[in-house]
């Protein structure tokens, strides 16, 4: 980032952003490499977003960085994603080494390799000490999933005897997702010039400021974070109020 650009006062920075890491493969593609290299070029994109994110003092960062529907995708590039975790998970503990914060994992890991979901639950047990940012990595997460299991937990209470059905309301469903008891994200951030959520955080961006940008995830810059903060800073939100 050039020194010239002026950081938006810590006090006024949104305390939840989330991002959705998008534009991987179409960065390799342009480039005549396979898409493997671009996803490579994201985690290390994130890698420096993220310190730079805990750096600067916001209280929880969220990415995207595997969807329910990634499944889908040719066999070799989702083994190149998950080597990518490993690599990732491997280091967590000495990148955020000092800087207090603690790595939690959103979705369904269950179906991850053995190695992998050892490798997660060691992260969070010895990161849940921590106080400082809060950094949540949605791994096989889709936001209707998320619903749907959080509505099969409260089924299950009022089923068992556990909880009344008019004690059902939008709070309890809240702390019935993976983001429990952390606040909504204020913005959501999506890179590569798509214009969706593709199944991200579907509840919790009811009042989310939206910023998209043209830039691909492996081009995206602290700089261009910063623009988010400053155009996030000039919005007036309303809440439905006047
Ligand atoms: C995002 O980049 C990373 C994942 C979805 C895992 P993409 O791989 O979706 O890249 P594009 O959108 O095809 O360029
Ligand atoms: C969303 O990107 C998922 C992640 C970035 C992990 P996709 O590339 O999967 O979304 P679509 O297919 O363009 O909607
Ligand atoms: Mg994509």
């Amino acid at each position: 980032m050039g020194s010239k650009q002026k950081l938006l006062p810590r006090e006024r920075l949104p305390r939840h952003v989330a991002i959705i890491m998008d534009g991987n493969g179409r960065w390799a593609r342009r480039r005549g490499m396979p898409r493997q290299m671009g996803h490579q070029r994201g985690a290390k994109v994130f890698r420096e977003i993220s310190l730079y994110c805990a750096d600067r003092g916001l209280q929880v960062l969220t990415v995207y960085a595997f969807s329910t529907e990634n499944w889908s995708r040719p066999q070799k590039e989702i083994d190149t994603i998950m080597d990518l975790l490993r690599d990732y998970l491997r280091d967590a503990l000495t990148i955020f080494r000092d800087k207090n914060v603690r790595v939690h994992f959103l979705g369904d890991v269950s179906v991850l390799a053995k190695d992998i979901q050892d490798m997660i639950r060691e992260t969070e047990e010895s990161m849940h000490v921590h106080d400082g940012m809060i950094l949540n990595i949605a791994i096989n997460y889709g936001a209707r999933a998320e619903i749907v299991r959080g509505v099969q937990q409260i089924a299950w209470d009022v089923k068992s005897g556990k909880l009344p059905l008019d004690a059902i309301n939008a709070d309890l469903l809240s702390q019935k997702l993976y983001t429990a008891g952390q606040p909504d994200p204020d913005l959501i951030i999506r890179p590569s010039g798509e214009l969706r959520l593709s199944n991200f955080l579907l509840w919790q961006s009811a009042y989310s400021e939206l910023w998209f940008s043209d830039v691909l995830w492996p081009d995206f810059k602290v700089a261009d974070l910063e623009q988010a903060f400053w155009d996030y800073d000039r919005r007036n939100r309303r809440f439905g109020g006047v």
